[in-house]
């Protein structure tokens, strides 16, 4: 490239811009009438919309967020502030009608019931899906919430006091119970008899050999004679082939000698009430309510 001298280009009669690259030089055609009125016109109109409009940031102006406020007076956060304010006049209408009704008046009462469902699965997409899965379909260690089999219990009462306290929670009223390590209390052949035991009748054979007994004398205090489990201790039915732990031979006999114990954090201190009580009827709702 060449700097050359600005010349007038004799095919169109345009100046050239001074510029060539082999030969081939570059014209700087003015700029088309239209096209500069409208630029001018944008300028102008901006200059209107300064003053209209919130437009500086400012230490002044609009006091606590800055920036001048404009002649129109119009912010957004105004503006969100008014839609905020409508939904909440449409949600105090329920909220306070919620409030006053028992579960069963909510869920006998088709327009509380949506309100109740919509607000508890929102809270629990915010606060419950990390650990039992956004469906409550639970993972190895969180139970799932769909299914009928309840460590704790079903009903909406029971669902309401697990989520509020907790279990195993720092919180005074928590669900506790522990299962004792057995390492300790048996035999390494005690406790591999009693995990065959254990497999086998939930794969429905019944064993009534020594692994029986020492069921009767070892877990059936927590886990019921039948095994069936027992909710007020939060102690899981071993039959049902549903595991939170697992059910192989070797899960069975690790959870025996250094049990796991899930810990459920309660909810009571950071939801409120009207949450808390929508949550137990969404997760009463998923499926497996009692
Ligand atoms: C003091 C009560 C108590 C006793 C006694 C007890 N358990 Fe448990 N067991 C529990 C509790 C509570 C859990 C659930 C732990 C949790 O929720 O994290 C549990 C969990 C289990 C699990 C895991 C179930 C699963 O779904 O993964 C197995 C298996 C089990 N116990 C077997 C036994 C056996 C076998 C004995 C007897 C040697 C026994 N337990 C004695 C309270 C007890
Ligand atoms: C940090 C993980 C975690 C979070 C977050 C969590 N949970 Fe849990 N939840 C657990 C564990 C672990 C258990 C099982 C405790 C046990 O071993 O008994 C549980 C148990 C439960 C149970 C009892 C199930 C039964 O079978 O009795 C319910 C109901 C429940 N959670 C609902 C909720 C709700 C609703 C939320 C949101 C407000 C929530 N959880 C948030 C970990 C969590």
């Amino acid at each position: 490239m060449t700097q050359n001298e600005k010349k007038i280009d004799e095919f169109t009669g345009t100046e050239t811009t001074g510029h060539e690259w082999d030969g081939i030089t570059e014209l700087d055609t003015p700029m088309p009438r239209w096209w500069l009125i409208v630029f001018y016109v944008c300028i102008i109109w901006s200059v209107g919309y300064w003053f209209w409009y919130p437009t500086w940031p400012t230490f002044s102006g609009d006091g606590e967020r800055g920036g001048t406020v404009g002649s129109a007076q119009w912010t957004q956060y105004k503006q969100l502030e008014e839609a905020q304010a409508e939904i909440k006049a449409l949600r105090a209408e329920y909220e306070s009608r919620f409030e006053a009704a028992s579960f069963k008046g909510v869920q006998s009462d088709p327009t509380l019931y949506a309100f109740a469902l919509a607000g508890g699965k929102s809270a629990f997409g915010d606060n419950c899906a990390t650990c039992h899965g956004t469906g409550g379909a639970g993972a190895s260690g969180y139970p799932n919430l769909n299914d009928d089999d309840w460590l704790w219990g079903g009903t909406v009462d029971d669902i309401y006091q697990t989520v509020s306290y907790g279990i195993r929670s720092p919180h005074d009223e928590t669900r506790f119970s522990e299962m004792p390590a057995f390492a300790d209390i048996l035999s390494d052949s005690e406790i591999s008899d009693l995990a065959g035991f254990v497999a086998a009748k939930a794969a429905g054979v019944d064993m009534p050999d020594i692994g029986a007994t020492l069921y009767a004398d070892n877990c059936a205090v927590c886990h019921a004679d039948n095994a069936g489990g027992d909710k007020t201790l939060g102690a899981p039915n071993l039959v049902d082939a549903i595991w939170f732990y697992g059910g192989t031979q070797g899960e069975i006999e690790a959870q025996i000698k250094k049990p796991k114990h899930g810990m459920m954090p309660a909810w009571q201190d950071r939801l409120s009430e009207n949450t808390l009580r929508q949550l137990a009827i969404y997760v009463h709702s998923l499926g497996g309510g009692e």
